[in-house]
């Protein structure tokens, strides 16, 4: 059993990441999800905390933890930070160690102590942005492990190289990165 941070950005993908957290939960993970205030107008958290049976968080200033810190307490506890979807917005704020939301404070405050994944979903254009394409090395630099994206179908209708990876796939990085 692994303590599993998950990070939810706002992407059509994010339905695929509530399929994920419940395949977690089912494999008898302890899973904690995170949404930032995109992803909560995409999906509920409520769908989340469901699924995983821990309360999904988005807002910083309204904390799970009577402390207030729940981007140091969850960061501390945690063995795994994956970031499904990841938006071009959020993969350059964490590229930029900019932290505008819970999500950025928490892989901030997470630092280098474990296993971090980040699973890009975007339009293809998105994806090909040379900014985008910079910050995404930047991560693999800071030693971010990219799961996809792939060539596919995109919730836009378009056909390139953008679509978020099955959750099959985003299940074993994980398991693999958890016993390397
Ligand atoms: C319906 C819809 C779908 C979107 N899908 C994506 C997406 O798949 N990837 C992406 O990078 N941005 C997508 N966006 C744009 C992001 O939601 C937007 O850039 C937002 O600021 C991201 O914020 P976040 O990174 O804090 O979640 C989408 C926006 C809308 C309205």
């Amino acid at each position: 059993m692994a303590r599993i941070l998950v990070g939810v950005s706002g992407s059509a993908a994010c339905f695929k990441a509530a399929a994920l957290c419940s395949q977690l939960s089912q494999a008898g993970h302890c899973v904690q999800v995170i949404l930032t205030e995109s992803a909560a107008e995409m999906v509920t958290p409520l769908q989340f905390s469901c699924l995983t049976g821990n309360p999904a968080l988005v807002d910083e200033f309204e904390p799970a933890d009577p402390a207030g810190m729940d981007h140091i307490s969850f960061a501390k506890d945690a063995d795994v930070l994956v970031v499904v979807p990841a938006t071009a917005n959020t993969i350059g704020n964490l590229a930029l160690g900019l932290a505008p939301n819970l999500l950025g404070s928490l892989a901030l405050a997470y630092g280098t102590k474990g296993p971090r994944l980040i699973v890009p979903a975007m339009h293809p254009g998105m994806w090909g942005n040379p900014a985008v394409q910079r910050n995404i090395a930047t991560l693999a630099a800071d030693g971010w492990i990219q799961v996809g994206p792939v060539v596919g179908g995109t919730a836009c209708g378009e056909i390139g190289e953008g679509r978020m990876v099955e959750t099959d796939v985003i299940l074993a990085a994980i398991e693999a990165a958890l016993t390397s």
